[in-house]
C-alpha cells in the first residue's frame, strides 16, 4: 500500500524550484496530457487521440533491430567478462575514445563528408537537452540573453532558461519570406535587448529547423555568422535534425561554412547534436557538444560530469556507428522513408484544402490553418487547437507554443506512428474540413 505523506506547505524550496521558467504550462505539454489520458489504439481505442505533437522517429526501427539481431555482441560487451568489468568501472568524462571517433565519423557522414570533426572536440552529454543547457551555463550569466529565431522548439523555454537564469529574446520571423532569419530581424531583437539593458551573449539556431521542417540556406548561415562576429557574441547551432534532411546536400552545417572560411572566427561557434532524432533513440540519452573553442571544450567536459552517457550505451553505439555499411544504408533509407512520409502528409493535407510551408527535412510539417481562424489572434489559434484536440482527436502543436508571432500555424509530426495511423489522422482532418465547409 502506498504511504500517504502529509505535505507541509510552509517548508520552502529554492528560487529555481519554484520558478515558472520550467516551461511546462504550455499547450505543447497540455496536448501530451490529453493524449496520455485517451491514447489512440487501432483495436482498443479507435476513437482516441492520435499523438502528432511528438517529434519522434520510428520509421527506421527495423534497421536498428536487424543490426542488433546480427550483432548481439555489440550490446553484450563482446560476450566477454573482462569487457564487462572494464565497462562497469569506466567513468571518465572524456567518454570512450571509440565512441567519440564513431560519433565524429557519423556526423561527417551525415554531412556527406563536406565537414570534418575531430573526436577530441566532442563532449558527451545526456542528449541535446543537456548539451543546450550546458552551453548556456558556459556562455551566459543569469540575466543575460540568447537570441532565438521564432518559431522555436518549445523545450528551449525550459532548457535554456530554467536552471541557468538566462533569458530568451525572440528573433521574430514570419511567413512573408517563409520564416527565414534575416539580418534585420537579428538586429531588431538585439536592439530590443539593448533597450531593456539586457546583455546578449549569443544566437541559438536550429538547423534544420524544428518546427519548420526546413534547412537554413548557406547564405543565411553566412549572414548569421557575420552578425555574431560583428557583435562579438557566440553562435550555437543545434543540428539534431541534420540526418533527417531528405537530401544530404540540401543541409548545410555551420561546420561547412566555417571550413569554407578557413575556420576564421570559429572559436565563437558550437554545434549541438544527438541521436534522439536521426537514430530515433531519445531514451538512450546520447548527445554531444562540438565546440571550436578550446576553453568551452574543457569547461563543457568538466560540467558534463552531471550528465554523462552510460559506458554500456557508448560501447553499443561505438560498435553500431563504426559499421560503415550499416550507417550508410541507415542514413540513406531513413532519409528516403522520411521524405515519403512527408509527401504522404502534405498531399493528404492539400486534398483537405490545407497548405504547409515547403519543407525538406525533419519529422514534422508546418501547417497553415490561418484561414480557419475567427480572428488573427493567439486566442483564436488556441480555440482552434482545442477543437482539433477534443473534437478531431489529434494532438498537434499550436504555433504560439513555439512563440510564432503569426497566429494560425501548427506543427504536425508524422514519423512517430505507422502509415496506417497517419492515414486515419488525415481522414479525420479531411472530415473536419468537410464539416466546416458544409457549415
Ligand atoms: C531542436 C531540439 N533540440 C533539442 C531537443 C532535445 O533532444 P534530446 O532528446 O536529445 O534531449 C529536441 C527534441 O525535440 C529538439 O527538437
Amino acid at each position: 500500500m502506498a504511504v500517504e505523506i502529509e505535505q507541509n506547505p510552509s517548508v520552502g524550496l529554492s528560487k529555481v524550484a519554484v520558478s515558472d521558467t520550467h516551461g511546462e504550462d504550455s499547450p505543447y505539454f497540455a496536448g501530451w496530457k490529453a493524449y496520455d489520458e485517451d491514447p489512440y489504439d487501432e483495436s482498443c481505442n479507435p476513437d482516441g487521440v492520435i499523438q502528432m505533437g511528438l517529434a519522434e522517429n520510428q520509421v527506421s526501427f527495423d534497421l536498428l533491430e536487424e543490426y542488433l539481431e546480427k550483432h548481439s555482441e555489440a550490446a553484450n560487451f563482446g560476450n566477454k567478462i573482462s569487457s564487462f568489468r572494464e565497462n562497469a568501472l569506466f567513468q571518465d568524462y572524456h567518454g570512450l575514445l571509440s565512441f567519440r571517433k564513431a560519433m565524429a565519423s557519423f556526423m561527417e557522414q551525415i554531412r556527406g563528408g563536406r565537414a570534418k570533426f575531430n573526436p577530441d572536440r566532442i563532449v558527451i552529454t545526456a542528449g541535446a537537452t543537456a548539451a543546450n543547457e550546458l552551453l548556456t551555463f558556459i556562455l551566459a550569466d543569469p540575466g543575460d540573453a540568447l537570441l532565438v529565431p521564432t518559431p522555436y522548439y518549445p523545450g528551449f523555454d525550459r532548457d535554456l532558461r530554467w536552471r541557468t537564469g538566462v533569458q530568451i529574446i525572440p528573433v521574430h520571423c514570419d511567413s512573408s519570406n517563409n520564416f527565414q532569419i534575416t539580418p534585420q530581424a537579428l538586429e531588431s531583437a538585439y536592439a530590443d535587448a539593448q533597450s531593456r539593458n539586457i546583455k546578449v551573449k549569443g544566437v541559438l539556431i536550429t538547423n534544420p529547423s524544428n518546427p519548420l521542417g526546413a534547412t537554413i540556406q548557406k547564405s543565411i548561415l553566412e549572414d548569421i555568422l557575420d552578425f555574431v562576429t560583428r557583435k562579438n557574441i557566440h553562435l550555437v547551432s543545434d543540428e539534431i535534425y541534420s540526418g533527417s534532411a531528405f537530401f544530404s546536400d540540401e543541409f548545410v552545417s555551420i561546420a561547412e561554412v566555417l571550413e569554407s572560411r578557413n575556420y576564421k572566427d570559429s572559436e565563437r561557434v558550437h554545434i549541438v547534436y544527438s541521436l534522439s532524432k536521426d537514430l530515433g533513440l531519445p531514451g538512450f540519452r546520447v548527445g554531444t557538444i562540438y565546440s571550436y573553442n578550446d576553453k568551452v571544450v574543457t569547461t563543457a567536459r568538466r560540467m558534463s560530469s552531471f550528465t554523462l552517457i552510460s559506458s554500456q550505451t557508448q560501447q553499443l553505439l561505438a560498435s553500431m556507428l563504426s559499421d560503415k555499411s550499416f550507417t550508410e544504408n541507415y542514413i540513406r533509407t531513413n532519409r528516403k522513408r522520411l521524405k515519403r512520409r512527408y509527401h504522404m502528409i502534405i498531399d493528404g493535407l492539400r486534398n483537405a484544402g490545407i497548405e504547409c510551408l515547403q519543407g525538406n527535412a525533419g519529422l514534422f510539417c508546418w501547417m497553415n490553418l490561418s484561414p480557419l481562424l475567427e480572428k488573427p489572434t493567439r486566442e483564436s489559434e488556441l480555440a482552434l487547437w482545442k477543437s482539433i484536440l477534443y473534437e478531431v482527436k489529434l494532438n498537434i502543436s499550436p504555433g504560439s507554443s513555439c512563440h510564432c508571432s503569426e497566429p494560425g500555424w501548427f506543427r504536425v509530426c508524422f514519423a512517430n506512428m505507422s502509415e496506417r495511423t497517419l492515414e486515419i489522422a488525415l481522414q479525420r482532418i479531411h472530415d473536419f474540413m468537410g464539416r466546416r465547409d458544409a457549415m
